[in-house]
């Protein structure tokens, strides 16, 4: 077995798609110390820079203060600290949603849904750039699974019309912001396929969460459809600072996950630093739309800049912004030269992106001054003319 993993791993290094653990001490909400340098940080989901904001530091701390470190059980048996229901109250409530439960990370919260919900005879139709934990969750799914072309709606009706079989359930599984591309959902457009073909949403806004709509709520709220989903998902573990996902539905589809969804069931729950944390940031940012309004400053700083300096930033809009450079080996090149400058970021390669777009996959946050934005967009510029990107 060894030899063979041996093996497997001269394969993945010859193919420049090696990943190391990498080191690092957050100084700030932007930089990071990794083998004793300071980076400003350019690939972090922190979008609000919440995780080392004091507010929410000391709400954590007050958490663990009156509630312990942990709650060593999982949520069925005796997790369940009374921090849940105020904090899943709070969220389906910002996001315009009935219930809220809450799960201990994203990855389990998609398992949890997709392997439980959707059943044999049911057809899922899934965006092909899904998340890797929504990919894992169908391959868990009794249920057909049909994948239609990015963000696209056509074909996505060609495949309704093909694949719907009478009888069963249809869902429609889609990313409200993709995290490797930063472009939209066409939910507007999956919403009036809807009402035409009667199928339920699941929508997993991870990354739009705290950052998009005029409240700030997510990406539903940015295109008019603020607790439209059947399902929503989304997590605290980004722009929200903390660790943690949480679904939003009707009693129903709640109470359904409580006793069926396995990774609700046999795990042990969120601490309460996480809980205390998560709800401290969502008081601030749903009272606050400052936070918001910063991060989109500059958010169009960087990407005016970016653009201006001739790169392709794709269809991408918000914090995620991607730099695609094509091979995997030249991804890396791209990596090291900016990490030389003193900017934090990862080659994002295979098999989390399709072969041939390997990338840089750069995010802004709060906190990022312009100096900083300055520094780092001229080093994004000197390595993609050396790798003559532009
Ligand atoms: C779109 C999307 N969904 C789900 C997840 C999983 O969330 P978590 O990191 O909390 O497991 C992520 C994050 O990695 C994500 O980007």
């Amino acid at each position: 077995m060894k030899n063979t993993l041996s093996s497997l791993l001269k394969d993945i290094k010859e193919k420049g798609n090696y990943r190391r653990i990498r080191y690092v001490r957050p100084v700030s909400g932007a930089t990071i110390i990794h083998n004793g340098k300071e980076y400003l940080n350019l690939c972090s989901n922190s979008y609000l820079s919440l995780h080392f904001h004091p507010a929410i530091r000391e709400a954590a701390i007050a958490a663990v203060e009156a509630y312990g470190t942990g709650t060593c059980s999982s949520r069925s048996v005796s997790g369940s600290i009374d921090l849940y229901k105020g904090l899943e109250q709070s969220i389906a409530r910002y996001k315009g949603y009935k219930r809220g439960l809450i799960f201990p990370t994203g990855y389990m919260a998609n398992i949890g849904i997709i392997s439980t919900i959707p059943g044999k005879g049911d057809v899922i139709f899934s965006d092909e750039l899904n998340h890797s934990s929504l990919i894992d969750a169908m391959r868990l799914s009794h249920a057909k699974k049909i994948i239609f072309r990015h963000r696209d709606p056509d074909d996505l009706e060609r495949k309704l019309k093909k694949y719907s079989s009478p009888g069963g359930n249809l869902f429609v599984i889609t990313e409200s912001i993709f995290s490797m591309d930063g472009d939209v959902a066409p939910l507007r457009e999956i919403e009036g396929l809807k009402r035409k073909y009667g199928f339920y949403t699941i929508v997993d806004d991870a990354h739009g969460t705290a950052v998009f709509g005029r409240q700030g709520s997510g990406v539903e709220e940015f295109c008019g459809l603020k607790g439209k989903a059947d399902i929503h998902m989304a997590t605290f573990g980004k722009a929200l600072g903390s660790i943690g996902a949480f679904v939003l539905s009707d009693a129903v589809v709640i109470e359904y996950l409580v006793n069926r969804a396995r990774t609700f069931m046999y795990t042990t729950a969120l601490p309460p630093a996480a809980l205390g944390a998560a709800q401290g940031a969502l008081g601030l940012v749903a009272n606050d739309l400052s936070y918001k309004d910063q991060l989109w400053r500059n958010i169009d700083y960087m990407r005016s800049r970016l653009t201006r300096a001739g790169f392709d930033l794709k269809d991408s809009v918000g914090p995620i912004i991607p730099i695609v450079v094509g091979k995997d080996s030249d991804a890396v090149k791209m990596q090291s030269m900016i990490m030389k400058d003193g900017f934090f970021l990862q080659a994002i390669r295979p098999p989390t992106v399709p072969s041939g777009t390997s990338r840089l996959r750069l995010t802004v946050v709060r906190d990022f001054t312009q100096e900083q934005m300055d520094g780092a967009i001229y080093a994004i510029v000197a390595a993609g003319k050396k790798m003559k990107l532009i």
